[in-house]
This record gives C-alpha cells, structure tokens and sequence, in this order.
C-alpha cells in the first residue's frame, strides 16, 4: 500500500492547524501510520530539501524550516502521494483552490504550512530520513480494511 510522508512546517504548527491537517487526511481515509512533533537540525533539513539548494530561495526556505518546531507524520491509502498533494493545494497558495489546505489558510509561497512527497519513491527517501528507526503499518480490522483497501 502506498505511503507519503506529509509534514506541517513551522508556521502550521505555530497558527494551530495541526488538528485541520489530521482532520482533513482522516477524514479522507488514510490511515494514520506515524506520527511525531520534531525539531530538525539545519543539516537534517539541508537532507530533505536537497533538490533545492541550487534555488535562490533556499537559504530563506531553511532558515523558515527551522523556525520552530514540525509534526512529521506517514500516512497509508491508494495514491496517498498525489492524492495527498490534492489535499496540500499548489505550492503557491494564491494558485491553491478554496477546500485544499493552502487554498484555505496561507497566502504566500514562502510560509505555506506544510509538505507533501512529490513521488512514491521519494515519500519512501522521506519516510526513512524522517522516520530512521521504522514505520510499521498496522493491519486494520476487517470492517474498516474492506472500507480503506478494497
Ligand atoms: P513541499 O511539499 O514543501 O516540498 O512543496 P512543493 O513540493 O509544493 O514545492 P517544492 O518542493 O518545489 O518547494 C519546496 C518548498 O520551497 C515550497 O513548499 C515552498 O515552501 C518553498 N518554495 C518553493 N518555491 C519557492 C519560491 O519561489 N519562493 C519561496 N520563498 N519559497 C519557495
Ligand atoms: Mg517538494
């Protein structure tokens, strides 16, 4: 079953929508599969956005990252990435739709509440660097498995 690793950065923590955010990925159907507040370190965060450092809003991207602290969290269902990224909106906010997560509470590029993996090959290189003692999906019971998996 496909996985993303989903993060709310440090601005969605500081305005209180880290329930909003759970809400919305429970409501849809994914199951919850970990879950931890964090306080990464400029390397860790250096780690996870290394297909940026070339850009010239990196620097300003790690310092916003390291702002506070983030709630990493893995979640489980069919096309948990790109369904996933539905749920986040577009990376711009302004372009996000009303009803996605950025459409609904951030204006700018630059303090957009939260991540999504892009691929399921990169959610797993997220999974691991965020999560590096293991994630174990549970079996759900048998009503809500034919529900979530069928
Ligand atoms: P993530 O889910 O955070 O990875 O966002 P994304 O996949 O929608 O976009 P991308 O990976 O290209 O960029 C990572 C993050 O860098 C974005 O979520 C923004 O926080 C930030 N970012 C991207 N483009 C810009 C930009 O043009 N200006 C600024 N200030 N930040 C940007
Ligand atoms: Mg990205």
């Amino acid at each position: 079953m496909e996985r993303t690793y989903i993060m709310v950065k440090p601005d969605g923590v500081e305005r209180g929508l880290v329930g909003e955010i759970l809400k919305r990925f429970e409501a849809k159907g994914y199951q919850l599969t970990a879950l931890e507040l964090m306080h990464p370190t400029k390397e860790h965060l250096e780690e996870h956005y290394c297909d940026l450092k070339e850009k010239k809003f990196f620097p300003g991207l790690i310092q916003y990252m390291l702002s506070g602290p983030v709630v990493g969290m893995v979640w489980t269902g069919k096309e948990a990435v790109k369904t996933g990224r539905k749920l986040l909106g577009e990376t711009n906010p302004l372009a996000s739709l009303p009803g996605s997560i950025r459409g609904d509470f951030a204006i700018d590029v630059g303090r957009n509440i939260c991540h999504g993996s892009d691929t399921p090959e990169n959610a797993e290189k997220e999974i691991a660097l965020w999560f590096p003692r293991g994630v174990k999906t549970l079996k759900r019971e048998k009503g809500i498995d034919a529900l979530i998996y069928e």
